[in-house]
């Protein structure tokens, strides 16, 4: 097993010279003297594949990752030969390889290096498994940086870095902690304004050196199976992030409850219990969605069971929290208890669904219920199974989401805490064992529970949760960062992890606000509470044994602190259900990190506290106790402090009061955010009146505003409404224009604008072209708000 250097290993063999090369449609097959062939498949202009045969025969081609639906084609392609390469000419890009050693290199239009191969393909074969440790190193340019691969608990930037993917359930894991619950097997380099994106899509354990060996050379490599690759060329982060989540597939919109506040506890038990905590955020005005019950609920651990002691009637509990505007959302984890009066273990033995040893035996673990045998849900049939499970627990009960856990799989008490490797999976029909199936172990078991979800709950939209997951895992399921601890070290892990995630095509995720493990002082939940706001998905969670961590718990200060965050929240939920939007048509991340945002500053390139919700939203939490403010860096541009509504010019870091009730909060120039009043959960009340609040911009900017039915699959008929805002702000007046499409009608029939900002007294306004008196539209002068029509097209504000 090589854990060590790529390099430095004796037994490297490397591909020699090229003997010939075929070009047939997409695809060039490259085969050297030694029998190597390196088969290069064009599938859209910024975007190659890269696959190596070592014995020049490929195994089938198959990923659980790649969407089957995803766009691929492209306008140009040409091939050269010159006397020491083969030429690919894309309409972005030019890929070279050397006749020499089928080194290849890739390069922008003017010839300027994206990425070379240092050494290239090169690999050991592997007596012990058969086939070889396939290894690709990349020579790195100077002041190249690195980001991506998932949820790793380490600086953003990952220069420096050697990491590996193996999922692992690492119970109050730490900073650095290698291996965490998720494989994304992605990254983006950026360097000279470029960037680029390699997906190495390869589900045995992989391996990740940025410079970390040499100070001048990345590379990457895996235990097992194909050196496959894909290369997406940007420039733009943007570009390259957009492509990747186009092969790799994009959710479908989440219900909108989903994006509420979310209260969880290990465990909340029994109804008379959950019921409290249920009515406390009501009788309290603190805005909850969603409350989860976590494995106390059932018998004996056994899934898809109930305690009826606890929960002697769980679809009546379950619709009266929903008349109280709860959704429940329960888990489910992968481990059967062995017990042969419990009908799914013995159905599933029956069907012979279990895992199994290498000789035959099962495959055995002790997980929450005690001694456990494990669904193969790398069987298309196993799946299919799993998903009709949820036929009661969703159809009949009325349980509106559901939480997978302990996917990596976990098992207690072993070393390595998950299955061994001889384990035998089906692979969907590529019988391999779990060294080649244990990264994507957990997306199964997400994908079969999505498929089930989403079927009994029918019209209405799935909510998944899961903790472990691969590369393209997005299509099916949301996330969260595990077992983190209640320290303010995690609280600025989570900071980096969530946006992390969301660059590395998972946008939909969060942590467990507050920490899982241990305490937190009422300081950092309120600090934790700030930043949870802004992360897609936003839950509480904590484990039993540390004491409470309801929002009321640390007293009237801090539960006011907090709601005043949730309810902001609540009021932006507009504005995040039109990121998700962004986020599942185009693949956008919802968090956009600095560099993300502006790749061309270098200031960016190692900035990780704040970030941009959104597109227009600039935020930054406090990471540490007893301040008073902190220094920040403010993107390029102007901004407006949420708090003060003063403006000031980025491009530099600057002091920013924070208080405890403050976290700082910037808008962007231009900006048009679409605000709800505040509810107690989503669709509480009919929507009367929708806010959008204006900033100046002295120039133009465009914002968006989506909205739908909230939940169902109407949308998908052209049942939504997308309604584009550009703003032109000159020295004394401002022009708002609005475009809209789509056919969905809202429940409100005006909007309130009000401004900020503005440098002049606002004297006359032109509605749609005609002079109107102010009075008619209620114009405020002190708040600087009028109220208009909702289908407005155009308003002129002149000074
Ligand atoms: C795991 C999960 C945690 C859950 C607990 C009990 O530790 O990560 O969220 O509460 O199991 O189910």
């Amino acid at each position: 097993m090589i854990t060590n250097t790529e390099l430095e290993h004796k037994g490297n063999l490397f591909p020699t010279s090229l003997i010939s090369y075929e070009h047939d449609q997409d695809s060039i097959s490259f085969i050297t003297k030694n029998g190597v062939r390196l088969l290069i498949q064009v599938l859209r202009d910024n975007m190659l594949r890269l696959r190596y045969a070592t014995t020049g025969i490929f195994a089938h081609d198959f990923s659980y990752a790649v969407d089957e639906n995803h766009p691929h084609g492209f306008n140009q392609l040409k091939i050269e030969e010159t006397d020491t390469h083969i030429v690919i000419t894309t309409e972005k890009f030019i890929c070279k390889v050397a006749r020499d050693d089928i080194r290849v290199g890739m390069y922008n239009l003017d010839g300027k290096p994206i990425l070379e191969d240092e050494l290239g393909f090169h690999w050991e074969e592997s007596f012990e498994f058969g086939g070889s440790f396939v290894k690709m190193s990349k020579t790195s340019r100077d002041q190249e940086n690195y980001f991506g691969l998932g949820d790793k608990p380490t600086n953003f930037n990952l220069k420096g870095k050697r990491l590996s993917l193996w999922n692992t359930d690492q119970y109050a894991y730490g900073k650095d902690t290698a291996e965490l619950y998720k494989a994304v097997p992605f990254y983006m380099g950026l360097h000279n304004n470029m960037s680029y994106g390699i997906f190495f899509d390869n589900t045995f354990k992989t391996h990740f050196d940025f410079c970390a060996e040499r100070r001048n050379v990345t590379s990457f490599w895996a235990d097992g199976g194909e050196m496959n690759y894909y290369f997406i060329f940007g420039p733009q982060m943007d570009d390259v992030l957009t492509t990747y989540t186009d092969l790799t597939g994009k959710p479908e919109l989440p219900p909108m409850w989903a994006l509420g506040f979310h209260q969880c506890k290990w465990s909340y038990y029994p109804e008379s219990k959950v019921k409290e905590i249920t009515s406390k955020f009501r009788e309290l005005n603190f805005p909850c969605d969603a409350i989860y019950l976590d494995i106390d609920y059932m018998d004996g651990f056994r899934c898809f069971t109930w305690n009826k002691e606890y929960f002697p009637d769980p679809k009546r509990m379950v619709s009266e929290l929903e008349e109280d505007g709860f959704k429940t959302v329960a888990i489910i984890d992968p481990g059967i208890k062995i017990d042969l009066s419990y009908d799914i273990f013995k159905e599933a033995l029956e069907k012979d669904y279990f895992c199994r040893r290498a000789d035959g035996p099962y495959m055995r673990g002790k997980v929450w219920p005690g001694e456990c045998y494990f669904p193969d849900f790398t069987n298309p049939e196993v799946r299919e199974w799993w998903s009709g499970l949820y036929r009661e627990l969703i159809g009949d009960i009325g349980v509106k989401g559901v939480w997978n856990d302990m996917n990596e799989p976990a098992v207690m008490e072993v070393p390595g805490k998950t299955f061994p490797l001889d384990v035998r999976h089906d692979y969907d029909g590529h019988r391999c064992s779990h060294r080649k199936a244990h990264n994507i172990y957990g997306m199964q078991m997400a994908r079969a529970t999505y498929e089930g979800v989403k079927r009994y709950n029918f019209p209405k939209r799935p909510f998944i949760i899961t903790r472990a997951n691969y590369s393209g895992g997005q299509r099916y399921t949301s996330t969260w960062t595990g077992d983190n601890v209640a320290t303010w070290e995690h609280l600025w892990l989570a900071n980096i992890q969530i946006q992390r995630l969301c660059i590395s095509g998972m946008s939909f995720s969060g942590s467990d606000i507050g920490g899982f493990a241990e305490q937190p002082s009422g300081e950092l939940y309120a600090r934790w509470v700030q930043l949870g706001v802004f992360h897609p998905f936003c839950r509480v969670h904590s484990s039993g044994d540390h004491g409470e961590q309801e929002p009321w718990f640390f007293g009237d200060e801090i539960l006011d602190i907090s709601r005043k965050f949730v309810e902001l929240r609540y009021q932006l939920l507009p504005y995040l259900y039109t990121a998700f939007y962004n986020y599942v048509q185009e693949g956008i991340p919802i968090l956009k990190p600095l560099v993300y945002f502006d790749q061309q500053d270098v200031q960016t390139h190692y900035r990780a506290d704040e970030f941009i919700f959104g597109n227009q939203i600039l935020v930054c939490p406090v990471q540490e106790p007893n301040v008073q403010g902190r220094r920040m860096y403010i993107p390029r541009g102007k901004w407006y402090n949420f708090w003060t509504d003063k403006a000031v010019a980025g491009g530099k870091e600057m002091w920013v009061d924070a208080p405890l009730d403050i976290m700082p909060i910037f808008i962007k120039e231009g900006a048009v955010i679409p605000k709800y009043p505040v509810q107690q959960y989503v669709d509480e009340v009919k929507i009367e009146q929708m806010t959008l609040d204006l900033y100046y911009k002295l120039g133009k900017e465009n914002s968006e505003f989506y909205e739908d039915a909230h939940d169902g699959y109407e949308y998908r008929q052209n049942i939504y409404s997308l309604r584009t805002f550009k703003l032109t702000g000159k020295e004394d007046e401002i022009i708002l224009q609005q475009h809209k499409s789509g056919k969905y009608s809202s429940s409100y029939s005006t909007f309130k604008l009000k401004f900020y900002g503005l440098p002049f007294k606002i004297r006359k306004v032109f509605y749609e072209n005609e002079e109107v008196p102010l009075e008619k539209l209620q114009f405020n002068a002190e708040e600087q708000s009028m109220i208009i029509d909702k289908e407005f097209s155009e308003l002129h504000l002149v000074g």
